[in-house]
Parts: C-alpha cells; sequence; structure tokens
C-alpha cells in the first residue's frame, strides 16, 4: 500500500530530524558550559566581593562610599526605596582623588541583573552598559538589584561612569492599546498579547479588517447620548414598538456588560491572572490592574513622580464653593435611593483596608435588609409568617431597636437606645434618609409575606421568608433599571427590565463587584447644604445619626420633603459639600493605596478617547490650570479627582466617563442575578403570578404608596416643576464652579467639626 508507505517514509524522516535536533541541542549546550566554566573562572573571585557589595547595599541609606579592592574603588551607592544608584568614580590606575566622573573610550561595566530581590544568585544575566563617547551616564535597565564591575580585562579603564539602575519595566508605560496584555519579558523588552481584541501588531494598535470597519461606522458615546436624550417625538414612537424597544435595550445591555470582564481577573494584589484572585471573594475585583510598585511614577512613567497633596487637590478643585444644583434635577429622594441601595454592595473592609469587601455576594442580595450572613439575618427575623421584626410607633411601622433584637449597628454614644434602629446593614443609622428606606423596604417584605400567605396558606415561615425576599430583589432590580437609571440616563428611550432579552445571547449570570465601581459611586457632591424636611432645616450636625428625624416627621413627609428637594451636581468640579470633603479625601488616598492607573487608561479601557489635555478634560481653564500644575500631563490625572472636575455634559449631573464607565458595571450587576437567569426568571420562582406580578409591577411610586399611612406622597427620583421652585437655575454659563467668595479653608474646617 503506498499510503502506507508514505507513513514510514515520513516516520523516518523524523526521527532523523529529531536526533539531529538532539545533537545540536546536546553541542550547544556543551559550547555553554565551556563558555560558561572560562567565565565564572575569570570572576570567581569577584563573586565574593559581590555579595559583600550587597551587603553594604543593603545598609547604605544615602550616599556612601562602598569600600571595593584596590582596583575597584570609589563605588558609590544611593538606596531610596524606588531605586539603587551605584556610582564608580576612579580608575584602573588607582588615583584615589578623582575629581569626578570622566568618561573615556573602552570603558564599561558588566552589570549582572537579577531578577528577584530575594533571591540574587538565580537566574543571573550578564549585562554590558558601555558609556558612548563623551557620556558620563548610562542608565541599565532592571527589575531590581544591579551588580556592577569593572571590566578586568580592559586596560583603559581611566574613566569614571555613572550607572543608575532604573526600574524600567516596559509594561509601566502601558505600551498596549485596546485591552491587549502586556507582560514584561527579558527587560527591555516586552510582550502584548492582543488575542481576540480584533487588533493586532507590537502594541495591539492595528485593527483587524472587521474592527476597522466597525470603529469606523460606530458613535461616539457623546453622539449616542445626544441622540437619545433629544428628538423626543421620535423616541415616543420607538417606545410603544415593542419589537424595535426590546432590541434597542438588548444592544443596551449587551454593549454595556461586554466591557465588564466575567469571570473576574484582576485585584488590588493582583496584577496579572491568577486563581487567588479569580476565587477569593473577600477582594473587590479590579477592572484594570494596579500600577506595579517598580514604576518610575504612580501612574507608570508619566506625571510626577509625587501625587498632588490631597487636602490641597481637595481645596482647590473638589470643595463646594456655592452649591450648583443637578440639572437634571435629582431629588434628594434619589441620592439617598443611590446610597441605600449600592451600600449592599459597597461594604469595605475597614480591617482589611480599601482592596476588601465584607459584601461576599457582589451584587443584589438585599444583605442591607436581611443582614450579612444567617447570624444576622436571623436576630431580624420573626420567624413568623416569613416576616422581619418591627416595632410600631404612633400607629406605623418601623425597624425594631438595637436593645430588643442584639443585632450590631455602628451609632455614637450619645444616640439613646430608643433611637437605636436595627436594620440589615451596620451602618445605615448614619442618615435619616438610609432609615427612611430601609423602613419602606421592612414595610414592603412584610407586605408581600401577607400577599403570599394568602394565596399560598400552606406554606411555612421559611419558604415566605425566603420567596419574599426573591421578590424584593426582582422589585430592587425593577426600579433600580426603570426608574433610577432611566432618571440619570436622561434618555428619552424608554429602558425596560426583562430578562428575556439576554436569554439568546452568551452571558454569564455572575457578578464581582469591582474597586473602581466603588470609587466612582462616591457620589458625594450630591448632598445639598442642609436638608430641608416640612417646615424645618436641618444642618448636617442635626441630620446625621438623628434617627428622631424619622419617627418625627414619618415616612411620607420624608418622602414628599426629599422629593422636593434638588440633589447636587456631580461632575463640574467644586461641589463636595465641605462637611463631607473628608469622605472624597479619603477615596483618593484609598485609590493611592490600590495604585489605580489614570483617568486616561480607564477612559480607553472602556472605549473612549483619552483627553489630550487639561481644557479638554474640564471644560474651562482655571481649574485645568490647577489641574496641570498638580499633575504635570493629562495622563497622570487620577480617576476620581478627574471623574468629579469632568466637563460635565449639557444639562447633565455626570460627565462622559462617569457614565460610560458606571452604567456597564451597573447593567452587569443588576442583569447578571440569579433571578435574571433563564431557570429563575418564572413565575414559579415568584411564589405564582402573584409575586410574579408584584416584580413585573414594581416602581417607586408604588413601593411608596403600598407603605405609608394615608394618602401617599409623590415619590420621585426628579425634583417636580425644577423652574417654577426657582431653586435650579439651568444656565450654561453656570456649568461650572467659579470661585466663589467663600474662603474653601476656612469653609473645610467648620464643617468638619460639624461632623
Ligand atoms: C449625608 C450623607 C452622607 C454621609 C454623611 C456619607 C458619609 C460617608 C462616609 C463617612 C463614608 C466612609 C468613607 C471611608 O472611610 O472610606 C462613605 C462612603 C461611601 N459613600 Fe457616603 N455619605 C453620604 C452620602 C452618600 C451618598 C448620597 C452616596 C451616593 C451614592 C454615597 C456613597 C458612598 C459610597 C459608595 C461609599 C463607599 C462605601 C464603602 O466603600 O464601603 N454616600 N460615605
Ligand atoms: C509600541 O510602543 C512603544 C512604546 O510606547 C514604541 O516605542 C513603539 O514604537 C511602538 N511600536 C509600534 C509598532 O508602534
Ligand atoms: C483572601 O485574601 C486575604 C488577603 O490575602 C486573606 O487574608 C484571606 O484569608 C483570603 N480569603 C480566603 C477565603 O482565602
Ligand atoms: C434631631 O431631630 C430632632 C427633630 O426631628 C430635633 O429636634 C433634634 O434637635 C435633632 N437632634 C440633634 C442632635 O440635632
Ligand atoms: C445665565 O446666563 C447669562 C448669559 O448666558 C448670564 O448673563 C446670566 O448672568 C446667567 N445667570 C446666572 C444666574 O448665572
Amino acid at each position: 500500500m503506498p499510503w502506507l508507505e508514505r507513513k514510514v517514509q515520513v516516520l523516518v524522516l523524523v526521527l532523523v530530524l529529531v536526533l539531529v535536533l538532539v545533537l545540536v541541542l546536546v553541542l550547544v549546550l556543551v559550547l555553554v558550559l565551556v563558555l560558561v566554566g572560562s567565565y565564572s573562572r575569570d570572576i570567581n573571585t569577584e563573586k565574593e566581593m559581590e555579595i559583600e557589595m550587597e551587603k553594604d547595599i543593603e545598609n547604605v541609606e544615602s550616599l556612601v562610599p562602598v569600600p571595593l579592592s584596590a582596583t575597584r574603588r570609589h563605588l558609590y551607592a544611593v538606596r531610596t526605596p524606588e531605586r539603587l544608584e551605584l556610582t564608580y568614580l576612579g580608575s584602573s590606575s588607582s588615583s584615589s582623588s578623582s575629581a569626578g566622573p570622566a568618561a573615556g573610550p573602552g570603558s564599561g561595566f558588566y552589570a549582572w541583573l537579577s531578577m528577584e530581590n530575594d533571591r540574587p544568585w538565580r537566574r543571573r544575566r550578564s549585562y554590558t552598559a558601555a558609556p558612548g563617547p563623551g557620556s558620563t551616564q548610562q542608565q541599565v535597565s532592571a527589575l531590581s538589584t544591579v551588580y556592577l564591575q569593572q571590566r578586568k580585562s580592559d586596560s583603559q579603564l581611566r574613566l569614571a561612569a555613572h550607572c543608575t539602575l532604573l526600574h524600567s519595566d516596559p509594561c509601566c508605560a502601558f505600551p498596549c492599546q485596546n485591552r491587549g496584555v502586556c507582560t514584561a519579558m527579558r527587560a527591555p523588552t516586552y510582550e502584548c498579547d492582543c488575542t481576540r481584541t480584533g487588533y493586532y501588531g507590537q502594541n495591539c494598535t492595528e485593527p483587524e479588517f472587521f474592527t476597522w470597519i466597525k470603529v469606523t461606522l460606530k458613535p461616539s458615546p457623546n453622539t449616542v447620548h445626544y441622540l437619545l436624550t433629544h428628538f423626543k417625538g421620535f423616541w415616543n414612537i420607538v417606545n410603544t414598538m415593542s419589537v424595535l424597544r426590546d432590541a434597542i435595550m438588548r444592544y443596551v445591555l449587551t454593549s454595556r456588560s461586554h466591557l465588564i470582564a466575567s469571570p473576574p481577573t484582576y485585584n488590588s494584589d493582583y496584577l496579572y491572572k491568577s486563581w487567588e484572585a479569580y476565587s477569593n471573594l473577600s477582594y473587590y475585583t479590579r477592572t484594570l490592574p494596579p500600577v506595579a510598585k517598580h514604576c518610575p511614577t504612580p501612574m507608570g512613567v508619566l506625571g510626577k513622580k509625587e501625587l498632588p497633596d490631597v487636602k490641597v487637590l481637595a481645596e482647590k478643585l473638589l470643595v463646594r464653593r456655592q452649591f450648583l444644583p443637578d440639572p437634571q434635577g435629582s431629588s434628594l429622594m434619589f441620592a439617598f435611593f443611590a446610597q441605600h441601595f449600592t451600600h449592599q454592595f459597597f461594604k469595605s473592609d475597614m480591617k482589611m483596608g480599601p482592596a476588601f469587601t465584607e459584601a461576599k455576594g457582589h451584587g443584589v442580595d438585599l444583605n442591607h435588609i436581611y443582614g450579612d450572613g444567617l447570624e444576622r439575618q436571623h436576630k431580624l427575623r420573626l420567624f413568623k409568617d416569613g416576616k422581619l421584626k418591627y416595632q410600631v410607633i404612633d400607629g406605623e411601622v418601623y425597624p425594631p431597636t438595637v436593645a430588643s433584637v442584639g443585632a450590631e449597628m455602628h451609632y455614637p454614644p450619645h444616640v439613646p437606645d430608643e433611637q437605636r434602629f436595627a436594620v440589615g446593614h451596620k451602618a445605615f443609622g448614619l442618615v435619616p434618609g438610609l432609615i427612611m428606606y430601609a423602613t419602606i423596604w421592612l414595610r414592603e417584605h412584610n407586605r408581600v409575606c401577607d400577599t403570599l400567605q394568602e394565596v399560598h396558606p400552606d406554606w411555612d415561615d421559611e419558604r415566605l421568608f425566603q420567596t419574599s425576599r426573591l421578590i424584593l430583589i426582582g422589585e430592587t432590580i425593577k426600579i433600580v433599571i426603570e426608574d433610577y437609571v432611566q432618571h440619570l440616563s436622561g434618555y428619552n428611550f424608554k429602558l425596560k427590565f426583562d430578562p428575556e432579552l439576554l436569554f439568546k445571547d452568551r452571558f454569564q449570570y455572575q457578578n464581582r463587584i469591582a474597586s473602581e465601581f466603588n470609587t466612582l459611586y462616591h457620589w458625594h457632591p450630591l448632598m445639598p447644604e442642609a436638608f430641608h424636611i416640612e417646615e424645618q432645616v436641618y444642618s448636617y450636625k442635626q441630620f446625621v445619626f438623628n434617627t428622631s428625624v424619622v419617627t418625627n416627621h414619618g415616612i411620607s413627609n420624608l418622602v414628599d420633603s426629599f422629593t422636593k428637594q434638588v440633589a447636587g451636581r456631580v461632575a463640574g468640579g467644586r461641589n463636595v459639600p465641605g462637611a463631607l470633603l473628608h469622605v472624597a479625601i479619603k477615596s483618593i488616598e484609598n485609590a493611592r493605596k490600590m495604585r489605580y492607573q489614570s483617568l486616561n487608561a480607564y477612559r480607553k479601557r472602556f472605549s473612549m478617547k483619552p483627553y489630550s489635555s487639561f481644557e479638554d478634560l474640564t471644560g474651562e481653564k482655571e481649574m485645568a490650570a490647577l489641574l496641570e500644575e498638580m499633575y504635570g500631563h493629562v495622563d497622570a490625572v487620577e480617576l476620581y479627582p478627574g471623574l468629579l472636575v469632568e466637563k460635565p455634559r449639557p444639562n447633565a449631573i455626570f460627565g462622559e466617563t462617569m457614565v460610560e464607565m458606571g452604567a456597564p458595571y451597573s447593567l452587569k450587576g443588576l442583569l447578571g442575578n440569579p433571578i435574571c437567569s433563564p431557570e429563575y426568571w418564572k413565575p414559579s420562582t415568584f411564589g405564582g403570578s402573584v409575586g410574579f406580578d408584584i416584580v413585573n409591577s414594581a416602581s417607586l411610586q408604588r413601593l411608596v404608596c403600598n407603605n405609608v399611612r394615608g394618602p401617599c406622597p409623590l415619590a420621585s427620583f426628579q425634583v417636580p416643576d425644577l423652574k417654577e421652585t426657582g431653586s435650579v437655575i439651568i444656565n450654561s454659563s453656570t456649568s461650572h464652579a467659579r470661585a466663589g467668595d467663600v474662603n474653601p479653608t476656612v469653609m473645610l474646617k467648620d464643617r468638619s467639626a460639624e461632623l
């Protein structure tokens, strides 16, 4: 059979090839061994010197001469936490009084670079750094330590040379574009992994054909935003055409959530993929890995060696001079919903540090209502009819007291026992707005239990409780998408919560909260200067940790007042209330600890063009100049300060970056919930059609109306009749903060003392 013969032929050929290869390999090995052998013989005596030198360097704090043998004297070492500089001054003729560095031809060094600090003798490599003619400086790239030696055989060593060891990991410059992954190879080279980015080339900058078409046709985020927030008549028609509406909503969901890595990748301690980063739920994940500690500057290679002083930054750019209302008219009802809702998944672990979370559910699990963990949940449960414990004050239902249930809460000592409400989240005593929402949701849970019990008289406490919890999760997601995000987006397109839209797509029903998402959600500029409830005005001092505000006014009046009071604008700069400036400062400090990449790095990660200048970022000149002075380079501006000073979109609460980054995290977190998966998303999961209907008809207004006594007040995320109240002046000329006549420093001191 001829094909068999062919096979044998091929086999023989392969065998011969393998043999030849092995032979060549052996030869090369022998050669290398011989070479290395002679080489090491040559330097053997100096090995000891190197160790000695290494020891000395360990102890050198500043410029100190390291004693060397007669022929290599005057080696100076300067050691800083970031780099090690070795300076050799002298000559082989050993005239010890060398005035300074002088270069000569043919001079050089052998430098052995070790890749790891703790094991300097492994993976040693020789490196020759010969100064160019006339040059006294030669930079040697390495990752950690360098060992210097005079070239022995060189007879012309009449020079002094300066060898600086820079930790120039090429990945510090973030050379890989379009989400390519940088891996440093043998310094100074690197590799960009462009797999599935749609790009190729050394730095993943060359688009593949289809990518090119997509990029060319794709409108910018600002264009899309413009289209969606204008042409109301057009959208009103689209909103009534369910096929079109579904298609657009599906596109919104998939295009946004595709920007989120799922399963998650990095965390604040792992710059590369690892099982630990994937599996350890105590960490927030990271969308962009941290800047490596050995990089020349905090943002990689650009910008200044030191980031600006946080307090100065906060006082010059962040603190409010004069209250700037949100032109979208967000109400305090919105602001407190945001705070209440997000604190179930932004629960930083104060003991472990900002990179860690206590909310291991990483999503909408309603632990802020039911408590984190069984122990706390059981303390809050009534164990009757599925309900949560409660108390009745003036004929209305409120959360129970800490004393009566034993669930720990954070209250300052001056709060009397009867005003210490116990709810799912330990910190919700902080502001009456949070206790208001906690009360509303507690009433809703118990109400849903009653509704379920009516149709399922046979169900036990456990089943009523568990099913009600799933219903409340569904209601929350519904309200967040159709009321909350709808308001925030300002879209004339009507958003829709419908998990079925994703059933034909590949979509991962899982979520991991990113640290960057937490950081960007620090929307403290929403908070006003004082809180107007009925006829009263509360300062921060009177408002914070004052739960009696809730019982004194009652839920109905609180909803009414919070709906009428406008919140502050988040972007545009200088709108963080003095009383909360310390929180903004903390956010920046934490981001630095976690070594966040720059604002522009995040813009690229989320498919936006990086800002080309400071004025491009702020849209004005004054703050741009201050930023330039502080950061030096626009690519070095930090994420959080950048988000707060970013130019807002016209008549909008946020700038482009906040929306383009926030929306993907948000939608992924909402739709990634298990109740949105095909196996869960059906009536039986929610106790039948009654429960499913509660989910599918949920709205903020209904939530309030179902749970307040008497006539229900208007509940809205947007202040009604904005212009009539006169509290908002929508004026393009006021789109930016101006330095008012208030001295922010004085204000800061006053306000901080209040809390
Ligand atoms: C008067 C109202 C408010 C006060 C007194 C307040 C105070 C605080 C404080 C003290 C922290 C902890 C800072 C730290 O040590 O790291 C914090 C964190 C935070 N705040 Fe506020 N805040 C208020 C309103 C808001 C609002 C309206 C939002 C809107 C979303 C918000 C979002 C956040 C977020 C996301 C965190 C991070 C939570 C974490 O990592 O655990 N806050 N706030
Ligand atoms: C890739 O990036 C590096 C560093 O930014 C640059 O020096 C190099 O020229 C780039 N290569 C290509 C092919 O653009
Ligand atoms: C997660 O990582 C932290 C920090 O390394 C560690 O203390 C903790 O024990 C880890 N958790 C688990 C479950 O492994
Ligand atoms: C708390 O609020 C009540 C009214 O609701 C007010 O009378 C009281 O002064 C406030 N407490 C503090 C410490 O300001
Ligand atoms: C509104 O803008 C106009 C010019 O466009 C300006 O003259 C006026 O002072 C602005 N009003 C406020 C309250 O800033």
